[in-house]
């Protein structure tokens, strides 16, 4: 039978037509992820005797990446909010990674009370930590209150990593040479700096745009701590990771949660997701390089014009410290 005629049949009707073109368009988005995607086999880097503390661990990216640096021999802390999930979790890396340097470590990040038991437990267990992936994030809450008086979002999403980074400083700068990497998103460009915002008040917000604030936060914050940190050996950095189909959507209504169901077979999956952020924790050619923020394609792009005004980001910096009494002492 000849090409022309397969092609001439009757069964093929439009339905097929576009199954086709579907077909083909998620073809052509796997081979650009394949080729446009730093190539992380072609890494070398051994991380035996590191130490990497990943929060988020026990979902979509956070996981990916844990499974990623167990497997190069890291001691990975999974640092998580629920133990079931998390405990779930270490033995599905276990498994995968055959690493048995995985410790299970219990944080709440929306709760600055849940973060700094946890950075004490952490700081007697490792006292030198090389890598900090501030990972986990939470979206489609509406303004909420935690019992601190912080809002849930931008507590997850941006104080908790800002206590969390602060409390960890002086166990990234035994290490010698350290990272700080923050999961940002695209998402961020939709956003704007508003302080109030971070215990509930301030300009209003449109649906999510919490989400899409917090992460400018973060990359405002990227920045005032890279310049920090200048000469200390660590070095922090930003990344988006891209679209990924991960549970990121669970608290959204369920009209939301099928779209992103039905468009996941054009989205990345969690392992081609955490590529740009193992980029960031593993590449050799990013020594020594700080204050970034890269794009899902693993390039330096600015971040938006609000998170490089250094006035707003010490403004920012002092409002965070005393929210999160990183200036009173213990
Ligand atoms: N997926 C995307 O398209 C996309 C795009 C841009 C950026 N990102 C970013 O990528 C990162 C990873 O997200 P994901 O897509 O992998 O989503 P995910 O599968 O929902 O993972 C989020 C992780 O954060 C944890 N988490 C949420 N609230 C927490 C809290 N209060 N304390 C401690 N852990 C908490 C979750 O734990 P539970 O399982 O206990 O809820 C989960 O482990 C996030 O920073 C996200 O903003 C994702």
């Amino acid at each position: 039978m000849s090409l022309w005629s397969v092609l001439s049949s009757p069964a093929w009707g439009p339905g097929s037509v576009v199954l086709i073109l579907v077909l083909l368009l998620r073809l052509s988005v796997q081979i650009w992820h394949k080729f446009y995607l730093w190539d992380l086999q072609h890494c070398s880097t051994d991380l035996t005797g590191k130490t990497a503390v990943v929060t988020g661990a026990n979902s979509g990216i956070g996981k990916a990446v844990s499974q990623e640096l167990a497997r190069r021999g890291a001691r990975v802390i999974l640092a998580c909010r629920s133990r079931e999930r998390g405990q779930q979790a270490l033995a599905e890396i276990q498994a995968t990674s055959k690493s048995n340097r995985l410790l299970l470590g219990e944080v709440d990040l929306s709760s600055m009370a849940s973060i700094r038991s946890f950075a004490q437990r952490l700081l007697q267990e490792c006292p030198e930590i090389h890598l900090l992936v501030n990972n986990a994030a939470v979206s489609g809450f509406p303004t909420t209150l935690t019992p601190e008086g912080l809002d849930l979002t931008f507590a997850t999403n941006y104080t908790g990593p800002f206590l969390l980074t602060n409390l960890l400083q002086g166990a990234l700068q035994r290490a010698g040479s350290a990272r700080v990497v923050n999961v940002s998103s695209f998402r961020q460009s939709h956003g704007y700096i508003d302080e109030d915002h971070l215990i509930g008040a301030g300009r209003p917000l449109t649906f999510n745009q919490n989400y899409d604030c917090s992460k400018l936060l973060l990359a405002s914050f990227t920045g005032k701590l890279a310049q920090r940190l200048q000469g200390t050996g660590v070095t922090v950095n930003s990344v988006d990771p891209g679209v990924v189909y991960t549970k990121i959507m669970k608290h959204f209504s369920w009209s939301y949660r099928f779209l992103f169901w039905l468009l996941s077979f054009f989205f990345k999956d969690s392992k081609q997701g955490a590529v740009p952020v193992l980029y960031l924790s593993l590449a050799k050619e990013l020594d020594g390089v700080s204050g970034k923020h890269f794009s899902s394609s693993c390039v330096i792009t600015l971040p938006p014009e609000a998170a490089q005004d250094p006035h707003v980001a010490q403004s920012l910096w002092n409002t965070s410290v005393r929210l999160t009494n990183l200036d009173k002492v213990d």
